[in-house]
Order: structure tokens, then sequence, then C-alpha cells
């Protein structure tokens, strides 16, 4: 069973003390659905899919609280692919009046250090997220964290957007 480290913030990130990382309970539920339904609608109906994958087996959700207030989250799964492997980040949102301050750093550094705590018993290959073409914000913080573009054709979102592939090596 894994347990939720203290953070540490991302590379040049600033570090904000009074956020924490947990890993969520049960009740955080409503904190996803609703959120997922302000950041994620133009992608489709995740208000519905979000929770749906809280409570699937496997799903780890980690939120950040800054001063009590449930400010994000991120989910992550890990998908066995030949023999290795593969940490997906399924999901990461923080809410619109705590954008901007180091919050997704730090919740993305949390989904790393996780992928690099399994990857000390189990091999594992690379971490990996889908993210819409012109969601520039978050390709940008995915591209500081070492994520690239794959190269492939990986549909669309409900929205129309175009899916991208990025993958994070793992490993020295
Ligand atoms: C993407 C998201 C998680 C980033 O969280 P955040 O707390 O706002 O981001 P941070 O403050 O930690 O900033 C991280 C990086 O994001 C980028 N970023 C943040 N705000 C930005 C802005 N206004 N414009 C451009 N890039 C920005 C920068 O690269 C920043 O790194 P830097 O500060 O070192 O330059 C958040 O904006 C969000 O929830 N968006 C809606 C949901 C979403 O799109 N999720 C990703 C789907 S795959």
């Amino acid at each position: 069973m894994l347990r939720a480290r203290k953070l540490e913030s991302g590379p040049g990130g600033a570090h904000d003390e009074r956020v924490q990382v947990r890993a969520a309970l049960p009740d955080d539920i409503d904190f996803v659905r609703e959120l997922a339904g302000e950041v994620f609608s133009s992608f489709g109906d995740y208000r519905k899919l979000l929770p749906k994958w809280f409570k699937t087996a496997g799903v780890m959700t980690f939120l950040s609280e800054s001063e009590g207030e449930h400010t994000g989250y991120v989910m992550v799964a890990f998908f066995r692919e030949e023999r290795a492997l593969v940490g997906d980040v399924l999901a990461i949102a923080v809410s619109p009046a705590h954008q901007g301050r180091g919050i997704g750093r730090m919740l993305l550094q949390h989904a790393v250090t996780v992928c690099e705590q399994v990857a000390d018993q189990s091999p594992v290959r690379a971490m990996r997220l889908s993210v819409a073409d012109n969601n520039e914000r978050a390709q940008k913080l995915f591209l500081s964290f070492g994520f690239k573009q794959v190269d492939g054709d990986f549909g669309h979102y409900d929205g129309g957007q175009q899916a991208l592939h990025m993958e994070r090596p793992m490993g020295p």
C-alpha cells in the first residue's frame, strides 16, 4: 500500500507551505464531481466519468488542500503493458480561484513521486497522459516535467478537441 509522502515542489515551482496533498477519502467524491464540471466541461461530461474513476479499484486520487479548503486533485492508475507498468495520469485539476499558484505543479510532482515509489517495487516504463491540443497551459506544465508528445492518432474529446498523448520515461 502506498503512503502519500509530504510534497516537495517540482522543478522551478514555488513551494507553498500552506498547501498539503493527501490521499482522497470517499467523501471527497462531491468535490471531484464539482471541479470536473467546472474545469473539464469544454472537453466532455466529466461530472459522471471522474466520480466513476474515483470509485474504480486501482485508481488513486490525491487532493490538494489550502488552509482547509479543497483546491485540486490528481488521479493516477497503473496499466500493464508487455512486461512493465505505465503510470497514467487520468486527470489533474485545480480550482479556478487557485490556479497559477503552483498547485498544479505540486499535484503533478505528487503523481511523479507515487510512480517512483511503485517503480521501487515493480518495473514502471513511463508515465503517460492525454491532453487536448488547445490546452497549452496544461501542455506547458507537462513539458516542464519532461513529458513529450507521442506520435499517433489518439482520437478526439467529446468537445471536438484533438487528443494528444504525452509520455515521460521513468528510470535513471
Ligand atoms: C492545468 C492546471 C492543472 C495547472 O494547474 P495550476 O495550479 O494552474 O498550475 P501552476 O500554477 O502549478 O503552474 C504550472 C505551470 O503551468 C503553466 N501555467 C500556469 N498558469 C499559466 C498561464 N496562465 N498561462 C500559461 N501557462 C500557465 C506554467 O508552465 C506553469 O509553470 P511556471 O509557473 O513554472 O511557469 C490547471 O490550470 C487546471 O486545472 N486547468 C483546467 C483543467 C485542465 O486543463 N487539466 C489538464 C487536463 S489534461
